[in-house]
């Protein structure tokens, strides 16, 4: 019979740490996939000493999930974030506030919104991989998940642990791949649970999302949004000072429409835009090689050229981001053509600010 999640969580616990605790109550176990009889998961380190202290247990944790009955192969990766810069090594400073009446979370930066017009054009994997990109340039950085109805980040950073809140009012947000991230989906039970809010509750939740996270002193926070311009959009862009919004699409002709409702949507809101991010642009077959422009050929660089707004930058219909997105480790955490594609765009973004 294959091995259940249960079992290898089990199993994990067991595992101790020489500075004490296990794996699973020190709560080091991320992305814990197990399909069939194979198990992989990410030990994750807070910083190189912790790494260091996990190497070793590194090896007992995958042996001790290999003595499991039904258990086929077990990958275990262990990540560090690097040594905390002590003070960012690159510093996009403060950004004054200049949207009057706004409310201005004093230690985060700029707040940075990522948004389109429709669903499924990769706002969430862009908005993970983004984050994690920067926090790889040296940034804090923080996530918010925004779409309430449909949150994915739990899934996309390898996050399922619900965050504490020692006294029922602040919320200790969890860390992972060198992001802090909060997201609603980690407040609900189960990943399935759909969430039937009514609007004032929606603006409540984000509110709270907002300034009852103990997100600490961040340089940017980047707000996957939900697809349209709805509630959420309305009530992040007018009752908080947003830096600015990413606008992301695919060439499709009907994704740039939508696109362009966005953009005109944040344009009313008085949020200014960064800029706009073509996804999925192009194909490349990994048996032969050839490339296929599957949504269209280089529409959203012309659509920002055509409104005098920044291109970000494109990024490829890709299985790899795919698959690194459902197993927990966004894509731009690893070493990949598709990584060097975010940190480009993630440059392109830093000098922007
Ligand atoms: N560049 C890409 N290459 C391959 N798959 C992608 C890419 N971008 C997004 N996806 C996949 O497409 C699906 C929708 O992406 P998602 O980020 O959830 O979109 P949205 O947040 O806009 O609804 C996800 O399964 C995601 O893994
Ligand atoms: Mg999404």
């Amino acid at each position: 019979m294959a091995v259940s999640r249960e079992t290898v969580l089990e199993a994990l616990a067991k595992v101790a740490l020489p500075d004490g605790g296990d794996l699973v109550s020190r709560d080091l176990v991320r992305a814990l996939v197990v399909e069939d009889g194979a198990v992989r998961f990410v030990l994750e380190a807070e910083d190189q000493k912790m790494a260091e202290i996990l190497a070793p247990v590194r090896t007992t944790a995958q042996q001790a999930v290999e003595a499991l009955d039904g258990v086929t192969r077990v990958s275990v990766a262990l990540t560090a974030h690097g040594p905390a810069p002590k003070a960012p090594s690159l510093k996009i400073g403060r950004h004054p506030a200049q949207q009057p009446g706004k409310q201005v979370l004093p230690e985060v930066g700029s707040i940075i919104a990522i948004g389109s017009g429709k669903g499924g054009v990769g706002k969430s994997t862009v908005a993970s991989n983004l984050a994690v990109a920067l926090a790889r340039q040296g940034l804090r950085v923080g996530l918010l998940d925004a779409d309430i109805y449909g949150p994915s980040q739990p899934r996309m950073m390898g996050v399922n642990k619900r965050p504490s809140s020692p006294d029922g009012k602040r919320i200790i947000p969890p860390k992972a791949h060198g992001v802090t991230m909060i997201s609603i989906g980690l407040m609900l039970k189960g990943e399935d649970d759909a969430v039937i809010w009514r609007g004032p509750m929606l603006m409540g939740a984000l509110q709270q999302l907002l300034t009852q996270v103990e997100w600490g002193q961040l340089d940017v926070m980047i707000i996957d949004m939900p697809p349209g311009t709805g509630d959420i959009q309305l009530t992040l862009c007018t009752k908080f000072e947003v830096r600015g919004a990413i606008v992301v699409s695919t060439p499709q002709d009907v994704a740039l429409l939508d696109a362009r409702k966005a953009l005109r949507a944040f344009q009313t809101l008085k949020t200014p835009v960064l800029g706009l991010i073509e996804n999925m642009s192009t194909y490349i077959c990994p048996k032969c090689g050839h490339e296929e422009h599957i949504f269209g050929d280089g529409g959203v660089r012309v659509e920002a050229e055509r409104q005098g707004l920044t291109f970000l930058g494109e990024l490829p219909l890709s299985v790899d981001i795919r698959l690194a997105s459902d197993g927990g480790v966004p894509v731009a955490a690893t070493d990949s053509p598709a990584a060097a594609a975010y940190q480009r765009i993630a440059q392109r973004l830093i000098d922007q600010l």
